[in-house]
């Protein structure tokens, strides 16, 4: 495997993520790893990532200087190059100007390892303040550019390699070849890394920690919860007790799926709370969107705390935490924070080991993986469900008539985006009831009803959207279907706002 060394670049977790592309496994671990673990761990590379900091900076993040002493080919970036020349005697000085973007760079040197089989001039993507002024000794200057006259360097006897620019991002045109020069013809790593590999390196080491003791995991029904429960029965069978909380604002149809596959497919042992009647006795006349969002938090925390405390001898906790999330809070003490934050307000006195084996993956390695367990695809790739589930989707004040509607209207809605094969294609899509009356007549009569809005959107990552451009005939379809089938709505509109200004959810 190789291993990056984590100097807190906003790219850091892409590096991982391109070495596991090329079939290599790779993992994230501190700046402060020493040499000697690094020895145990026994890497075939090492990656010194870019970051935010200056070498000169006081606590500017360092490295154990015998890592230079292992024989292990290091590949330093941005940051990494810097902290590498100026450890091994190279100078390093802030330059007159940040440089941000895109930028033209000349390979100079034809036996370059690192830049094998590129261009002469190519495009990189630079994002730093400081340069390297001076290679250290024994290093040869492989790449030059208008800003950086030290691009790139390399001490092919020592086996390290220093780059001012970021590969792992795709504005760098020859990125990937580069890493692959690093990962394969310098370092020797095979490729030889699958996600059956990742099944079976971490049922063994779930096995390894839990032992004969007992593990607790919050379903939610989304993706994330459900491969982990899978992942851990498949690892320690019936060691494993889930809770799923149903707090009545679930999809139509989406309790059931989940308790039909993972308890009935998998096997899985769940004990399912049908809390209802709770949660809506506590919703009863609230329709300010905050107070319904904290309240319906709460409450499920409190749900699951009281399951919790029913059950006795466990002593782990699971959790479906990514990759992202982990950077996102950062240190090992962040992260034990956080995830406590994530189970809420479980009891002081329950002391739960946390159990994240997806903290290395992202989203879209662990649907993946969620194949690769076999999962129904249904399950797998289901598009993102907001934690207060409907709640949040009729608007105002919530009533279980307002709540069968917008549960009906957004089956009819998801059936028949299925129908016209724009599953894939539309990255979420939803009805919301607003809490108006309209009129209109049907048959002969007069109808004063609800209105259905339709929300569809495309998005990368849900922070900013577009209206998702749905045929008419396919909307028309679906209008006519929700006015005939479901009950109190004589109305169908479509959301045509982007996000921003508006947002994806109503509420
Ligand atoms: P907004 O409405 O903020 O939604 O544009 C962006 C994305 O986030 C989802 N969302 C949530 N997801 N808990 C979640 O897990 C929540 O409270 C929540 N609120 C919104 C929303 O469905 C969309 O995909």
């Amino acid at each position: 495997k190789i291993i990056v060394l984590d100097y807190g670049s906003q790219y850091n977790q892409l590096i991982t993520r391109r070495i596991r592309d090329l079939g290599v496994y790779s993992e994230l671990l501190p700046n402060t790893t020493s040499a000697d673990e690094i020895r145990r761990i026994n890497p075939k590379g090492i990656i010194l990532s870019g970051g935010p900091m200056s070498v000169y900076d006081e606590g500017a993040f360092s490295i154990d200087p015998e890592i230079f002493n292992l024989g292990i080919p290091i590949l330093g970036i941005c940051y990494g190059l810097q902290l590498m020349s100026y450890k091994l005697g190279g100078r390093v000085e802030a330059a007159d100007n940040r440089e941000y973007g895109r930028a033209p760079i000349q390979v100079t040197d034809e036996t370059s390892r690192l830049f094998a089989n590129t261009p002469k001039e190519q495009t990189v993507w630079m994002s730093h303040g400081d340069l390297v002024i001076e290679a250290p000794a024994g290093f040869d200057i492989v790449a030059t550019s208008k800003n950086a006259p030290i691009t790139a360097i390399e001490n092919k006897e020592l086996n390290m390699y220093g780059i001012q620019f970021h590969t792992e991002v795709r504005h760098t045109d020859y990125g990937m070849d580069i890493l692959r020069n690093f990962t394969f013809e310098i370092a020797k790593a095979e490729a030889n890394w699958t996600m059956g590999d990742f099944i079976e390196q971490q049922v063994a080491e779930i096995r390894e920690k839990v032992g004969d003791k007992k593990v607790l995991l919050g379903l939610s029904g989304g993706v994330d919860s459900s491969v982990v429960g899978v992942l851990l029965h498949k690892a320690i069978g019936n060691q494993l007790t889930c809770i799923f909380v149903d707090h009545g604002l679930l999809r139509k149809g989406e309790a059931e799926q989940v308790m039909k596959s993972l308890e009935g497919k998998f096997g899985l042992n769940i004990i399912k709370v049908d809390a209802k009647d709770r949660f809506m006795s506590k919703l009863d006349g609230v329709s300010d969107p905050e107070k319904k969002r904290k309240i319906i938090g709460n409450e499920f925390i409190r749900v699951f705390d009281d399951e919790a405390t029913k059950l006795n001898g466990i002593e782990f906790l699971a959790q479906g935490t990514l990759y992202t999330d982990i950077i996102e809070s950062g240190t090992a003490t962040a992260e034990t924070i956080k995830s406590h934050h994530n189970v809420g307000g479980l009891p002081e006195d329950m002391q739960f080991s946390l159990i994240e084996p997806l903290n290395t993956l992202f989203k879209d390695e662990v649907r993946h993986l969620g194949e690769e367990l076999g999962m129904p695809s249904d399950l797998v790739w289901r598009q993102p469900f907001p934690g207060p589930g409907l709640g949040i989707r009729v608007i105002g004040e919530l009533t279980e008539e307002k709540l069968k509607a917008v549960r009906d209207s957004d089956y009819i809605l998801r059936e028949e985006i299925k129908n016209a094969g724009l599953e894939r294609e539309v990255w979420q899509y939803f009805t919301v009831l607003p809490g108006f009356r309209s009129v209109g007549v049907m048959g002969d009569g007069r109808t004063y009803d609800y209105t259905i809005g339709i929300r569809a959107v495309s998005s990368i990552d849900g922070m900013t959207a577009d209206f998702a451009k749905i045929p008419w005939d396919v909307l028309q379809h679906i209008s006519v279907r929700i006015v005939n089938e479901v009950e109190n709505i004589n109305r169908v509109v479509y959301d045509i706002t982007s996000k921003p200004p508006a947002t994806i959810e109503w509420e």
